[in-house]
């Protein structure tokens, strides 16, 4: 069987890992998928950036729209990120060549997944993206596989490393909310702008996802309640533990009489707690499933490595030919997103 051809866009920390984990984990690869993995192309910003990766033999793609209609490109990897162009009009273009795209970007698909999907459904391509939640956790199969005959009441968690490793470090230690950014940042967990980890979006972008798939819905950004962690102080970490608590910026999506309700915002909870326990860029997100008692998964939620190993499984998908449907069903089945109003909790 010939080798499964990807074009790669976007080389930063992820992009490079992915591009090491395809050489190294080759033989185990080529077992999972029942035929080899290749990367043919690439296309980033800087070409001649050290990257500790052996490029040889790989085509420089002119840029990302160059690489996603690529002749020779079975697979379009997108690891550039934002909500718009480049991103978007070149996974589209991939999309609508009837090549199957991997990518890890959710602010792109919380807002264009419909039409993603839909371009997918098409023209048979796959539209895979674990990576796009919870880094390394793979809660995009469990809710879309693992679960497909569970009805799920509730999904909800922390889903984003740097505000949970921001929160954790400020609590044990002291240190200010900008010194623990920047940590953050330098670790390699945050975004681009980081105003989007710590005001909640990139939260809301995950949860967005989530709920489609959890409850059958259009995934929508727009319908979700957003508040970050920006304002928190060491002052407001000490006097919640003095009350037995931690602080967490939780994202809720959960199935009401009115619809489902999607918030993002900083919670308390209790000490004892299972979710308190969850430290650093840690992430966990729980399941509650008709009829079983809930399931949770933890792991690492941000990072070079997490993300990679989520992107890496999911060209092997490709590889072996399975195609999901990007949101659990067929398009025409997903239902309008009701967005229920909020309750106070
Ligand atoms: N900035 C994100 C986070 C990266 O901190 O969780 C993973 O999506």
């Amino acid at each position: 069987v010939a080798p499964l051809k990807v074009g790669i866009a976007g080389l930063g920390t992820v992009g490079a890992e992915v591009v090491r984990l395809i050489e190294t984990q080759a033989r185990v690869l080529a077992g999972r998928s029942g035929r080899g993995i290749r990367v043919v192309a690439v296309t980033a910003r800087s070409k001649s950036k050290k990257r500790g990766i052996d490029l040889r033999g790989v085509e420089w793609a002119k840029d990302p729209m160059a690489l996603a209609t690529h002749p020779e490109v079975d697979c379009f990897v997108e690891l550039m990120g934002g909500a718009g162009d480049p991103a978007l009009s070149a996974v589209d273009a991939a999309l609508g060549a009837g090549k199957s795209v991997v990518t890890a970007n959710k602010a792109l698909l919380a807002k264009h997944g419909l039409k993603l999907a839909k371009a997918a459904e098409k023209h048979g391509g796959a539209l895979n993206f674990e990576a796009a939640v919870g880094a390394a956790i793979p809660v995009i199969k469990t809710l879309r596989e693992g679960l497909a005959g569970t009805g799920i009441n509730r999904v909800y968690g922390i889903l984003n490393g740097t505000c949970n490793y921001i929160l954790t470090r400020m609590e044990q230690e002291g240190l200010s909310f900008t010194e623990c950014l920047k940590d953050a940042q330098r670790l390699g967990y945050a975004e681009a702008d980081p105003s989007f980890d710590v005001d909640g979006h990139d939260t809301a972008q995950k949860l967005a996802i989530l709920a489609s798939l959890a409850f059958g819905t259009k995934v929508a950004q727009s319908a979700v309640y957003v508040e970050g962690i920006s304002s928190i102080a060491p002052e407001d970490l000490r006097a919640a533990a003095d009350l037995g608590y931690r602080v967490k910026l939780l994202g809720v999506a959960v199935r009401t009489a009115k619809g489902i309700e999607q918030r993002v915002h900083p919670t308390m909870v209790p000490k004892s707690s299972s979710i308190a326990q969850v430290m650093g860029v840690t992430n966990a997100v729980t399941i509650d499933g008709e009829g079983i008692p809930p399931i949770t998964l933890v792991g690492p939620g941000a990072g070079g490595a997490a993300t990679a190993s989520a992107v890496v499984a999911d060209i092997a998908d490709v590889a072996r030919g399975i195609r999901a449907n990007p949101f659990g069903r067929p398009i025409g089945q997903l239902r309008d997103t009701k967005k229920a109003p909020m309750e106070r909790h």
